[in-house]
């Protein structure tokens, strides 16, 4: 089986076009608040950049690495945080960027620990949302798109560490090799 990967199936106009939208709602939801911007590495990378220039507040941002999927394409469910936030967020209006929810179980994971430091408020902006094979109870408070069950790649989101330089969201297809 060989991997490639196919038409974009989010273009980078629509991209843009919603994350400006999610920066609207994020900027008058947080108005007079202590927002700090947690991005979830690496796939939120490109996301989190684009969005943060589309929040207009004084932000404090902070990042998180935590381990993907490795060779697989279905998480194992436990997150391991590699790096950790550089700053402390207790008190803080928190919310969580990431690049896309599947079964939920990195979010629970990730949730239930920054909890854990008694932050103001924690809340969670994904890019994509992919709910059909959800487990775990999570609440997406603002969410980009909501896609089907498919592996997709691009802008942040990687196969095998590859492909998240492009600008757009695409499927990732398998093909027999020949
Ligand atoms: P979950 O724990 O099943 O919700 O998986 C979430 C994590 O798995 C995301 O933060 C991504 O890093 C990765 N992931 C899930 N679906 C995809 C996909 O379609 N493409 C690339 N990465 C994905
Ligand atoms: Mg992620």
């Amino acid at each position: 089986m060989k991997q490639i990967f196919g038409k974009p199936i989010i273009t980078e106009a629509q991209i843009q076009k919603r994350i400006r939208a999610l920066g609207a709602s994020i900027t008058a939801d947080y108005a007079g608040k202590d927002l700090m911007l947690v991005g979830v590495l690496k796939g939120a990378f490109a996301f989190f950049a684009d969005l943060v220039r589309v929040i207009h507040l004084a932000v404090d941002i902070d990042f998180l690495v935590v381990s993907s999927y490795g060779p697989k394409t279905r998480s194992s469910g436990r997150v391991r945080i590699i790096s950790d936030l550089t700053e402390e967020i207790k008190g803080k209006d928190v919310l969580l960027v990431e690049d896309i929810v599947d079964s939920g179980r990195t979010l629970r994971s990730l949730t239930r620990r920054l909890a854990m430091r008694g932050p103001e408020s924690l809340r969670v902006c994904t890019l994509l949302d992919k709910p059909e094979r959800r487990s775990e109870n999570v609440v997406l408070d603002y969410v980009g798109f909501t896609i089907p069950n498919k592996y997709v790649v691009g802008y942040g989101l990687d196969y095998r560490n590859q492909y998240r330089n492009l600008p757009y969201i695409a499927v990732l297809e398998s093909v027999e090799e020949g």
